[in-house]
């Protein structure tokens, strides 16, 4: 069995990767990382190796990363220097002798024509990856699912839904499933340099998503896609920040270049089921 080291560990996805785990694996064998005194002594309870750190602490880094052989890496938010903290995580553990390394990245069609360039850090850490010589595992994840309420706003079965998306589709996949395939995946496999795909079995544009919520709540929603510039002034003028409106327009944009349209069957194959689709996922999500 593989000891090793999940960063991210409090997290939505980081959680579920280790309950996967722990469902036939022992806690000795995990080590995780937190910022969080609580969290390291509620993981301590269950068992597991906890150790406080972050990514810009090598120090911290280095004393997690004590016999481990493999580390997943579950990539930064955007509020530090992202890159610097993913380089820092990949040479410690080149340093410390760690053989694997996995790292969850987004299954995105072409970075060269991205909108969205905080996406772009995810292409760079694959190829920082690639050049350390570790064994690694990439995990391209798509767009979780679970953003959906947050793009789409709360009162959307009123609302309807507006965005300057066109009819651009997402393969959109659960975080909790898409965790269980990565454990999954980490707990069965050896490294040998895969690049996955963890994609939904169907791609769906925002008329989809509208039709779904129309179909599950009883209440007609429609989709308007939206030019760029209206849909700024509107989102500025409701007190949305500027950093942020950049932010959901270059998602929306992506989408709309089809940037997040790519279906493969790998998360299926991981996960030993279909994952769950549109339909069933917002039931979920949205409570209907
Ligand atoms: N595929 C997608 O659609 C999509 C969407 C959004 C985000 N993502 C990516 O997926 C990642 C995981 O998502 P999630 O929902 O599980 O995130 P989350 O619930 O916000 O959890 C973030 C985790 O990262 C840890 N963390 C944050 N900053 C850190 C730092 N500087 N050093 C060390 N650990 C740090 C936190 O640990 P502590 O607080 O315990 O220290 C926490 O465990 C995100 O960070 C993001 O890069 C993907």
């Amino acid at each position: 069995m593989k000891k090793i080291l999940i960063t991210g560990a409090t997290g939505e996805l980081g959680s579920t990767v280790i309950k996967t785990f722990l469902k036939t694996g022992t806690a000795e064998n995990i080590s995780v990382l937190t910022r969080k005194e609580e969290s390291k002594i509620e993981f301590e309870k269950r068992g597991l190796n906890a150790f406080i750190g972050q990514y810009s602490d090598v120090q911290s880094l280095e004393k997690a990363m004590e016999n481990v052989d493999t580390v997943l890496l579950i990539s930064s938010g955007d509020q530090g220097d992202r890159m610097q903290e993913h380089r820092n995580v990949i040479d410690t553990a080149k340093k410390k002798g760690v053989q694997n390394i996995a790292y969850t990245s987004r299954s995105l069609k072409d970075k060269n024509t991205l909108v969205n360039k905080l996406m772009i850090e995810h292409f760079l850490t694959e190829d920082y990856v690639k050049q350390s010589g570790l064994k690694y595992i990439i995990f391209r994840n798509a767009l979780y699912m679970d953003v959906l309420p947050l793009f789409v706003g709360k009162n959307v079965l009123e609302r309807g839904i507006l965005q300057p998306a066109g009819n651009g589709k997402v393969a959109y996949v659960l975080k909790a499933e898409q965790a269980e395939a990565i454990a999954n995946v980490l707990m069965n496999e050896s490294f040998k340099n895969q690049t996955l795909n963890f994609t939904g079995s169907n791609a769906y544009s925002f008329y989809d998503v509208a039709t779904a919520l129309t179909e599950l709540s009883g209440k007609q929603v429609n989709y308007k896609p939206i030019e760029v510039e209206p849909f700024k002034k509107i989102m500025l003028e409701n007190g949305v920040p500027e950093s942020m409106v950049k932010k959901i327009v270059g998602f929306n944009l992506d989408i709309k270049n089809g940037q997040e349209e790519m279906v493969t069957n790998e998360l299926q194959q991981y996960l030993g089921r279909k994952p769950k689709n549109l339909k069933e996922g917002l039931k979920i999500l949205f409570n209907l």
